[in-house]
């Protein structure tokens, strides 16, 4: 008799490593022999991967796997599985508040999933209702869980360099949740890269919480993120591309080599979270602002087109209204691509949630009216940013569809990591075309295609 198979169905919330992890659960289902389902109504397990970096995102985990509960009337058999961030700081507390959890499982367990899943369906009979927690949670290991990643993309791969972040920022939960830095060997990361240029990849994402403190945690000095570059600039990949940079730890080094014509594009992710001194110094970021625009200064003078994109909370506890404008003005002469702008949110266990009683929390409506000014000069900046660009000749990576329901209508991102909609009778999707820009909105570009997907000749890597 033939046996159903198996499917899975993973939410994923948070940043791009934990988008990264989750490629990693499917990879650890799929060599169980599970299948990705289409939708709800065909999975057999469902995983939440959290993040608690703001808001409360414990609340939502309970509101979500509610509506899990409710799919479980129809199908007993349904599990859910909940595991990231917040499961590796709530633990078994979870199952304390709610009934719809079948197991949990930590940061540095997802290896253990098959196991829980076991675990849990043997028990469902028995349980009658009653809580037993189904969990693996260990102290966040030293060595990065080494993954059977399926990736969601057959020509863009996200690839882990480090996991975990010793900053300690004031205000946030990140090196609660995943740890102290980590770095992975170069060797690994280089043959890893290789791999995938030898599966025609075209992009590859480098990501850590803070990729330029790459090999800070180790001994041999010539161990960082510069070199690690270099290193990559050597492989036949198209694009290389980085997540997220701190002000505090890029070096002339590092924008020495993303200056030089090879494949490392030309963006930036750089948050300066702040434009007060004062904010700055409570937040333990490392920076002031003058060092911090003398960064944006150089790495404009350095990386011809350089795309720096930024971002920044608003409503820290101890912002006044003149720490704001500096912030406004920081955001003037910075003249960012682009930023993602959050309101303070306390999070506990972080230095800033014990240090600030709630009554000093700056009051909601304020944190939004200062959202509101600093996204509307943000726009204008994005906007005239953008208009620039109009009758440049752009190199474009289409990655999918523009819009539902217009076939030849398509979306992909320039080195400089640009949204760019361009129409094509060709479909182009997973390769690189030259757009002509003809109109320049806040959101992105639009233009004509110039050459034909296989006319395009492969770029040189220096
Ligand atoms: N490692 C990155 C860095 O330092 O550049 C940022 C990582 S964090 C996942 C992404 C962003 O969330 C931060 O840059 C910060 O702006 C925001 N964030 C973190 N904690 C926050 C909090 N408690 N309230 C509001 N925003 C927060
Ligand atoms: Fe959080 Fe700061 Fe680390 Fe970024 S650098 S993850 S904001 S502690
Ligand atoms: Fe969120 Fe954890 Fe990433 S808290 S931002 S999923 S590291």
């Amino acid at each position: 008799m033939q046996t159903k198979t198996k499917k899975y169905f993973i939410f994923t919330w948070g940043c791009q490593m934990n988008e990264h992890k989750s490629e990693g659960i499917a990879g650890v289902l799929a060599r169980e022999g599970y299948q990705p389902a289409n939708d709800l109504s065909e999975a057999d397990v469902v995983i939440f991967n959290t993040c608690m970096v703001r808001e409360k995102p414990e609340d939502k985990v309970y509101s979500e796997a509610g509506k899990i509960g409710e799919y479980k009337a129809n199908k007993p058999d349904l599990l859910l599985g909940v595991g990231g961030c917040v499961a590796q700081a709530l633990k078994e507390k979870l199952f304390r508040r709610s009934d719809d959890i079948d197991f949990v499982f930590g940061s540095s367990n997802i290896s253990d999933i098959p196991r829980l899943i076991e675990e849990a369906r043997n028990l469902q009979p028995m349980l009658n209702g009653r809580y037993r927690p189904v969990m693996a949670i260990d102290k966040i290991a030293d060595k990065i869980e080494d993954l059977p990643f399926v990736r969601v993309s057959p020509f863009q791969a996200k690839v882990t360099i480090t996991e975990g972040c010793s900053n300690f920022c004031s205000f946030c939960i990140v090196p609660y949740t995943t740890g102290l830095l980590r770095s992975r060997l170069p060797g690994d990361i280089i043959a890893e890269v290789s791999a995938l240029a030898d599966q025609n990849y075209q992009e590859v994402q480098l990501l850590g919480q803070n990729v330029d403190s790459y090999g800070k945690d180790m001994d041999d000095p010539n161990i960082n993120f510069a070199n690690l570059l270099r290193a990559i600039t050597h492989l036949e990949i198209q694009r290389i591309r980085f997540t997220s940079s701190h002000p505090q730890d890029i070096t002339g080094d590092v924008i020495e080599v993303m200056g030089k014509p090879n494949n490392i594009c030309e963006h930036l992710h750089m948050a300066v979270q702040s434009g007060s001194d004062a904010v700055l110094e409570e937040m333990r970021r490392g920076y002031t602002k003058e060092r911090f625009l003398n960064l944006v200064r150089d790495l404009k003078d350095g990386v011809p087109g350089v795309n720096i994109t930024t971002d920044i909370i608003v409503g820290y506890p101890t912002e006044s209204e003149s720490d704001f404008e500096e912030t406004v003005d920081l955001v003037k002469k910075a003249r960012f691509g682009g930023a993602y702008i959050f309101k303070y949110s306390p999070r506990p266990g972080t230095v800033s949630f014990y240090k600030f009683k709630p009554d000093q929390d700056v009051p909601d409506a304020e944190k939004q009216r200062r959202l509101e000014i600093l996204l509307a000069v943000q726009k204008q900046i994005t906007f005239e940013e953008n208009q620039k660009r109009i009758g440049q000749k752009v190199e474009v990576l289409a990655e999918g569809h523009a819009r539902a329901g217009d076939p030849h209508l398509y979306l992909g991102k320039s080195r400089d990591n640009k949204a760019v909609v361009f129409r094509s009778l060709i479909n182009p999707i997973g390769t690189m075309v030259n757009v002509r820009v003809r109109e320049a909105l806040v959101a992105g570009l639009q233009g004509e295609i110039e050459s034909a997907p296989a006319l395009i000749p492969v770029s040189v890597h220096a």
